[in-house]
């Protein structure tokens, strides 16, 4: 099948030569939209074809499915709809590049992905090139009531582009690590050095009632409302992530073979799996090896612990005579912390210590470098309705046995994150940017 310029028509005109107001609003979102699909594209650059394709496990997909699938949302829920007499180039994507919106259709099965190697990497770019392209024209051309149509699905669009890219980074980062000659991704930044982050603090918040989840300002997904007045109770929470240095003490004090610290579905899970460190840990000659996408390094003992389970952050927390924070303690410490913090634009692609020691008594790194564990199960708030149709599958149709995470992480887009923002995973997945904040009760 060949790219055809005219394969899609542009019928939705608008009906008189908009006002600059609208050419400005159309160019702003089109702006908005081509600048988010570059990074994309940027965060592949260094990869070779054999890179795209690996599924180094059903978590994963290959990077070419990432590529195609983003594009394949902003063909469905905008070009198909909004399009007149819109033909899909290769109707066929349609089936590959459904991830999981039963009400689009019939998809392929998420743990074969790596079996696909056509189309090829080439392909898949063309395929985002073109739609890039019609979505440009449609919002040129469209007047205010369409744009008014549009905008919340590209803005949507835009931030699931996002989360691809955080699953992009994470997930050629499980690839690159099958590899025994554990390939670079981006090399480090050498003038990175080991600090002294000082002692973990405990910062005291009093009983009250907050309202929870987003006011309506902006962009939310639908997961995070509605807003409603929760009461939480006094507690206490960690001035930082656990190091890696902790970590090791909790390794050392033989943390992965003494039951009394874990639930018991994850002590089934620590037997079963093998684990006696965080994924991507080797031991050496008696020293912590860590793969890291910038290769394998030394253990750093001052960068915050990360590709840890839930059931490992609770075990830690058990073991540190703490425990994991509820996402209403998080979310309510995180309304006085400004949203400063290492994320997938600093290029990092890996969290960083804190970069001078800190004596004061305040919240550090509640955003960036790892996404934090919450013991919160991920479950719908008071009031909630997934909307209607495919898009009511975003969120809605997995609360159930995961848990959520706040915060975001180094590969986290700056742009993506929020105060309100309510990640999640099963509590067995270690492979993104996760890691540990302790909370207490108050005394
Ligand atoms: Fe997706």
């Amino acid at each position: 099948m060949s790219a055809s310029a005219d394969a899609a028509t542009v019928t939705a005109t608008a009906k008189e030569r908009p006002p600059r107001e609208r050419a400005t609003r159309a160019e702003q979102l089109r702006g908005r939209f081509h600048e988010i699909r570059r990074f994309t594209s940027s965060l592949c650059a260094g990869l070779e074809p054999e890179d795209y394709v690996v599924q180094s496990m059903p978590d994963v997909s290959p990077t070419k499915w990432h590529l195609a699938h983003t594009t394949w949302f902003f063909e469905t829920f905008i070009l198909k709809r909004f399009v007149s007499g819109y033909r899909p180039e290769i109707p066929e994507y349609a089936y590959l590049f459904n991830s999981y919106y039963n009400a689009a259709g019939d998809m392929h099965r998420r743990d074969l992905r790596g079996l696909i190697s056509r189309p090829t990497v080439q392909e898949a770019h063309r395929y985002r090139t073109s739609i890039d392209s019609h979505i440009g024209d449609l919002l040129g051309e469209a007047d205010d009531e369409l744009l008014n149509e549009i905008e919340p699905l590209l803005v949507l669009g835009i931030h699931h582009e996002q989360q691809h890219q955080e699953l992009l980074v994470t997930d050629i980062k499980h690839v690159f690590a099958q590899n025994p000659l554990y390939p670079v991704y981006r090399r480090r930044n050498t003038n990175i050095v080991a600090e002294d982050v000082g002692p973990i603090r405990f910062v005291d918040f009093d009983e009250t009632a907050v309202a929870i989840g987003h006011d309506g300002h902006g962009f939310a997904y639908d997961n995070e409302g509605p807003r409603h007045r929760a009461l939480v109770h006094g507690f206490s929470l960690a001035s930082r992530p656990v190091t890696n240095g902790e970590y090791i003490a909790f390794i050392e004090d033989s943390g992965y073979v003494r039951p009394e610290f874990w639930l018991s579905l994850g002590w089934m899970t620590v037997n079963e799996q093998r684990w006696n460190a965080p994924l991507y840990w080797i031991k050496r000659d008696g020293a912590w090896w860590n793969f890291t996408l910038s290769g394998l390094r030394l253990v750093d003992e001052s960068e915050p612990a990360t590709h840890v389970s839930y059931f490992e952050a609770d075990a830690y927390a058990n073991w540190a005579g703490a425990r994991l924070p509820t996402e209403f303690e998080w979310e309510r410490a995180a309304l006085d912390c400004s949203m400063e913090g290492n994320f997938v634009e600093d290029q990092n692609f890996h969290p960083k210590s804190l970069s001078t020691p800190r004596n004061d008594l305040r919240l550090y790194q509640m955003f960036g470098d790892v996404w934090e564990w919450t013991r919160s199960s991920y479950s719908p708030y008071p009031g909630y309705r997934a909307v209607p149709g495919a898009l009511g599958e975003y969120n809605g149709k997995f609360m159930c046995n995961q848990y959520v995470l706040r915060g975001g992480s180094c590969a986290t887009s700056r742009t993506h994150i929020r105060p309100t923002y309510r990640n999640f995973f099963q509590p067995e997945k270690r492979w993104q940017f996760t890691g540990i904040r302790l909370a207490r009760d108050l005394q």
